[in-house]
């Protein structure tokens, strides 16, 4: 785990890999609402390579993503296709969260092996001393097709939460 007041060499290194993040998710991701206050997390393979990343910030309220009945005729790849292709949408009734994920990424290959799970849980013990956060807590964002399915499975429920989303107009308000 790095965080804000560790040595600048760890700092400029979770700044790179940042940037290598934000590309290979191929959009322009929300900037960090309060960079002294982010924590973030780095899988270490055994090989010393950084195969995950998780970047947490604190924050006050999440929107419930509102889940949008997947046709029932649909086999387990088309649900996932279609899981994939719609767009969400959320609440527009703030619920308070305590910590936000801005970032989760895993390495392409080594995908699917529950490295994000793994964060995720590290996170939950982490991010406040003397506490464990409760899915509850956590919010999303902005999520990708993948971040979807993964928080949908994480979490238990599509109804998970979400923050900084509509483009940044929200932002200011949150
Ligand atoms: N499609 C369908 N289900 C998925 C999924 C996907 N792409 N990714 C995760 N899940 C679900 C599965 O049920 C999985 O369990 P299973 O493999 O036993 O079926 C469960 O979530 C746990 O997944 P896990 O192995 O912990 O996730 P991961 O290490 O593969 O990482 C992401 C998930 C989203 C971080 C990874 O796909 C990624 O880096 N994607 C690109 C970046 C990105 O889109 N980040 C999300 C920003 S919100």
């Amino acid at each position: 785990m790095v965080l804000p007041d560790d040595p600048k060499y760890a700092l400029k290194k979770v700044e790179e890999i940042r940037e290598m993040v934000d590309n290979d998710l191929g959009f322009q991701q929300a900037p960090l609402m309060c960079y002294s206050r982010t924590k973030t997390l780095l899988f270490i393979s055994n090989d010393k390579k950084v195969i995950g990343c998780l970047i947490a910030e604190h924050i006050q309220w999440g929107y419930r993503v509102i889940e949008e009945k997947v046709p029932e005729v649909s086999s387990e790849n088309e649900k996932v296709i279609f899981e994939r292709q719609k767009a969400w949408c959320c609440s527009t009734s703030p619920e308070p969260a305590i910590c936000g994920i801005s970032r989760i990424w895993v390495f392409s290959m080594m995908r699917r092996k529950k490295i994000a799970s793994r964060m995720i849980e590290c996170l939950r013990s982490n991010f406040i001393y003397g506490s464990y956060l409760s899915k509850e807590e956590i919010a999303f964002s902005d999520p990708t097709p993948d971040g979807k399915l993964f928080a949908t499975q994480y979490c238990g429920t599509g109804q998970f939460l979400v923050y900084n989303f509509l483009n940044g107009q929200h932002q200011t308000l949150l």
